[in-house]
């Protein structure tokens, strides 16, 4: 089938994905999609989903009670992420809607983009590359471009994506201890438990890997960076909202850290002004699942929990189901 106008959908795209899970959905039912270059806007949205039964959104898309009140005929909002912190849960749930994610697909992509960060951060090679390109470079010395330290790494959510992190570590002889709401999540790689202002003394390098919720809300704040070891490292690859950027910036700019390695952002795609002014910040732009065979995988999950719920079966990956 070709694609319809957004007013006369039933399951409605919000950006273009991978072709092949995309293809499915297009052969089964009547299918509109978003703009190809932005992200659709909340009105857009709204006109795509207005009487549609299915939604494909992305992070970028605020899914919330007000979007839900005008789009009655809606099952399923499938978000082709992991994270669900831009969907109101609560409300889906009064609606009575599954909402549906795409975990696992993405874990080990998204690990191995922690760990680029983490050693690029502590051999510190965005500084060493700008200087080289830049002619700066005048032979080998025995003191030059030393790196941070980086044996001690704390996991901050031992989830599926922190426990992948931790393997690679591990495999690099590194020593790791985790701060997780379960206690317990690293008994089976046999890493300790610590609270997390001791972990924060502790790490080396710090790597966040906990939802954004609001009790993690600003988790590293002013008051936790300055926890942490003089001249540490910040990797985060999870939400942006997870650390206070104003403050990071800060951190950085006052040497209290060493560096930070970032792929999301409080408010994307704007960085704050100060960490792109920040030394020693490594910004990348929210590429932790960027790969082919994890960006397909999860078109298939997202497009597959579509087919389920409106074939009448349960989706594979349920956050929220109806009564
Ligand atoms: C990406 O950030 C995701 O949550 O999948
Ligand atoms: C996400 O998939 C996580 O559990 O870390």
């Amino acid at each position: 089938m070709p694609l319809v106008a957004p007013e006369a959908c039933e399951v409605f795209v919000s950006r273009p994905m991978p072709e092949q899970p995309f293809a499915e959905l297009v052969a089964r039912f009547a299918v509109a999609l978003g703009p190809v270059e932005r992200p659709t806007s909340a009105d857009e949205l709204v006109a795509g989903c207005r009487g549609a039964r299915a939604v494909v959104a992305m992070l970028t898309d605020r899914i919330d009670a007000a979007f839900l009140e005008q789009c009655p005929r809606l099952e399923v909002v499938s978000n082709f992420a992991v994270g669900v912190n831009n969907i109101d849960l609560d409300a889906c749930r009064a609606r009575n809607l599954w909402v549906c994610n795409t975990p696992e697909v993405l874990t080990e992509a998204t690990a191995d983009l922690s760990l680029a960060l983490i050693l690029a951060c502590a051999r510190r090679l965005p500084g060493a590359e700008a200087e080289l390109r830049a002619g700066g470079w005048n032979g080998w010395r025995p003191l030059h471009a030393i790196g941070l330290p980086y044996r001690r790494l704390g996991i901050v959510g031992l989830g599926r994506i922190g426990a992948a992190v931790a393997r690679r570590a591990l495999a690099f002889g590194m020593e790791l201890r985790h701060f997780s709401p379960n206690r317990e999540a690293g008994a089976a790689l046999g890493i300790e438990w610590l609270p997390l202002e001791a972990l924060l003394g502790w790490a080396d390098v710090v790597s966040l890997h906990c939802p954004l919720t609001e009790a993690t809300r600003h988790l590293i704040d002013g008051a936790r960076l300055a926890q942490m070891r003089r001249g540490a490292i910040l990797v985060n690859t999870a939400r942006g909202p997870v650390v206070d950027e104003a403050a990071l910036a800060e951190a950085l700019e006052r040497g209290q850290l060493g560096a930070a390695g970032l792929d999301v952002f409080e408010d994307e795609p704007r960085v704050h002004p100060r960490l792109l002014g920040a030394p020693n910040a490594l910004l990348v732009p929210h590429i932790g699942s960027a790969t082919r065979e994890a960006r397909t995988a999860m078109g298939q999950l997202a497009a597959s929990a579509v087919v389920d719920v409106l074939e009448g079966r349960a989706p594979r990956h349920a956050v929220v189901r109806p009564r």
